[in-house]
């Protein structure tokens, strides 16, 4: 049953990982400022979350890797489509929630299927304040 449903949330391109809040984060000048200590998502390498709104031009995800780094993206397949994106659970990857599958390392490079350009990804880091996501220097 759970083969159907997700064929089909592939269809309408629909993904797992949830928005975050616009309580739990906010944008300064091209600065994204966030605290993964209280976004229950983010606490466990693994999980993601996209944030959007807000000023943003674009969604942003934000995935904990298994190494227990922060690496961010901008959330749209480089394929036409230009779906948004999904960790994969137990890889270090992103794959696109569209029926074609699109599949990225967690660089942005591509590992599989239709796309041609890698992900745009932005540079993050971890300070006192919290996680500091730069919009305006990609890697
Ligand atoms: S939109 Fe991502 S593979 Fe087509």
């Amino acid at each position: 049953m759970s083969g159907i449903i997700d064929f089909l949330k592939s269809v309408v391109g629909i993904c797992n990982t949830k928005e975050l809040s616009s309580d739990l984060w906010r944008l300064e000048r091209k600065n994204i400022i966030l605290q993964p200590g209280k976004v229950m998502e983010l606490k466990k390498p693994g999980g993601a979350v996209y944030l959007k709104g807000r000023g943003l031009s674009k969604p942003i995800l934000v995935v904990h890797t298994d190494g227990d780094e922060y690496v961010c993206f901008t959330n749209k397949c480089t394929h036409i489509g230009g779906r948004r994106l999904d960790p994969v659970p137990g890889q270090s990857a992103l794959r696109c929630c569209s029926i074609s599958h699109s599949t990225y390392d967690l660089k942005g490079n591509i590992i599989s299927g239709p796309a041609k350009k890698k992900l745009t990804r932005h540079k993050v880091e971890k300070t006192d304040e919290g996680l500091i996501i730069y919009l305006d220097k990609k890697i």
